[in-house]
């Protein structure tokens, strides 16, 4: 048992159990309704105590030492705040694998993981060259340097920031000698015809998208993850502009928005790259474009 919950270690009337430091923060984050209060309090107690969830609801009548209780109340403001559990913990799964995050990037969404298994289904190399554009966490080419074990990837980001917690991932996860991480605009600088595959979740949503964001979203989250500069489409637009030198055939997959098929249909009917087709999420929305070069 952690000495953080061993009863007959220094509990004393004054100092709160976990029972009711967990019913009190649920009460209280119920009324902010952002997300659900039960896991949420509990998730970060047991982060605080250096717990499982599953630990520290096992030991719902132990004491919660004086620092830990300090540390959870800073904890339960900031959520309080809006802020997400995800920046709280610094920390996100993402299929499968814990990834470091916080404010300097995009929380990875669960839908992200569509793209990563569509692209394992594509027809590729043995040992195949991928290009992620605007890697954020780095969880969309970590994931596939992770998951085709002789691939080599090539991450980019206009945000050093970002790139500074991917390349936190990347070491991580063990695939640093793998993974070249690139502070550029989307591909400039670089080679596309040496990519088998170039994935990609770019900022999607117009500045006149804005205020149907959720406050959680619009307020933490990095501004140049979340919109894409003039409108919501012009950055998909540049890379069928900027990568059209790949080679014939390259799949290049991209996620999309809610409600953005139509526009990204007249936008491929334009440009150098055929749209394959549009895949979509476990919601049945269309998520995932994939394009080949003409
Ligand atoms: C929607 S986030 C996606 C992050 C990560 N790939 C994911 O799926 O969670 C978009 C990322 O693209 C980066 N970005 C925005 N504009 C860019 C550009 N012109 N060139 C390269 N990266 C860009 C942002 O800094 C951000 O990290």
């Amino acid at each position: 048992m952690s000495a953080a919950l061993d009863s007959s270690a220094g509990a004393d009337n004054a100092s709160p159990l976990v029972e009711e430091i967990l019913t009190a923060a649920r009460n209280r984050l119920s009324k902010a309704s952002f997300g659900p209060p039960t896991r949420e309090a509990a998730l970060l107690l047991a982060r605080v105590m250096g717990l499982t969830e599953a630990q520290l609801l096992a030991h719902s009548r132990d004491v919660v030492p004086p620092a830990a209780a300090d540390e959870f109340s800073s904890l339960l403001e900031r959520r309080l705040t809006g802020e997400p559990v995800a920046y709280l913990l610094q920390e996100k799964e993402f299929f499968g694998r814990p990834f470091l995050v916080d404010s300097r990037v995009l929380i990875p969404r669960p839908e992200t993981e569509h793209l990563v298994e569509f692209a394992l289904e594509q027809n590729l190399p043995r040992s195949p060259s991928i290009l992620d554009v605007g890697t954020g966490s780095g969880c969309i080419g970590l994931t596939l340097a992770l998951e085709i074990s002789a691939a080599r990837v090539v991450a980019t980001d206009l945000s050093p920031s970002a790139l500074a917690v991917a390349s936190t991932n990347a070491r991580r996860l063990g695939v640093t000698d793998r993974v070249r991480l690139v502070a550029t605009d989307l591909a400039r600088g670089l080679d596309p015809t040496r990519f088998d595959l170039v994935v990609s979740n770019p900022p999607y949503i117009g500045h006149d998208e804005a205020d149907e964001l959720s406050p959680e979203v619009r307020r933490f989250e990095p501004a140049t993850a979340l919109f894409s500069p003039v409108d919501a489409h012009r950055v998909l637009e540049r890379l069928l502009t900027d990568l059209q030198s790949v080679k014939m055939g390259t799949p290049l997959m991209v996620e999309i928005g809610f409600g953005q098929r139509d526009k990204v249909e007249s936008l491929a009917s334009g440009s150098p790259f055929e749209l394959a087709t549009i895949r979509p999420d476990y919601a049945g929305i269309p998520r995932v474009a994939i394009f080949h070069r003409r």
